[in-house]
């Protein structure tokens, strides 16, 4: 698919991020503060720089592993199926895990592996996304911690792609498209 034209429009800044993660760090150790090991499962591809930043913010003794679902194609439509890529490599029976994600978006990528994840019986599950975008919300879905509410634009960069490209930018920025 040829790619229209864009420019990218800086939303968040590295900085902001920083910031951010810092903060939702302090309430997570609080809130994990008794637990022995806790497992940090990154929803691949997006939370992959989200991840790496907040788990060395966090002190606690972690594992981390990954989970790839997608909702996805090349485009900035969502599709309503969602379809486990690559699953978790440990158990998670009687732990404490908490998920990360870069956007919650329609909500149905979340919701979808929060049952799943549900299903295998943790001890306690938490979810923590980058971003939130309410106003596209199609299914109940609300994260336990959210480091950005952002209007309905596609966003880019910190991680997150548009058709794989953008995921090293340092900060969050808006696509415009410019033809
Ligand atoms: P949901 O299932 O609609 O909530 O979609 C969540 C997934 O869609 C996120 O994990 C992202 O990978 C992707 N997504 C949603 N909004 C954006 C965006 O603005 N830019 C890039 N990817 C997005």
């Amino acid at each position: 698919m040829p790619q229209r034209p864009y420019v990218i429009d800086e939303m968040i800044s590295a900085k902001q991020i920083a910031a951010r993660i810092e903060e939702l760090a302090g309430e997570i150790r609080h809130e994990f503060a008794d637990t022995d090991k806790l497992v940090v499962v990154g929803l691949l591809r997006g939370s992959f720089v989200f991840i790496a930043d907040l788990v060395r913010e966090l002190d606690l003794p972690v594992e981390v592993d990954f989970l790839e679902a997608s909702s996805y194609g090349n485009a900035t439509e969502s599709s309503r199926e969602v379809r486990i890529l690559k699953d978790l490599r440990g158990e998670i029976a009687g732990r404490d895990v908490l998920v990360v994600e870069d956007i919650v978006d329609t909500g149905y990528t979340l919701s979808h592996v929060k049952h799943l994840l549900d299903g295998r019986q943790p001890r306690k599950m938490k979810i923590i996304a980058l971003l939130d975008k309410p106003a596209r919300r199609e299914v109940e879905m609300q994260a336990d911690w959210t480091g950005f509410t952002i209007p309905d634009e596609f966003v880019v960069g910190y991680g997150i792609d548009f058709a794989q490209r953008n995921r090293n930018l340092p900060f969050i920025g808006k696509v415009r498209f410019t033809d």
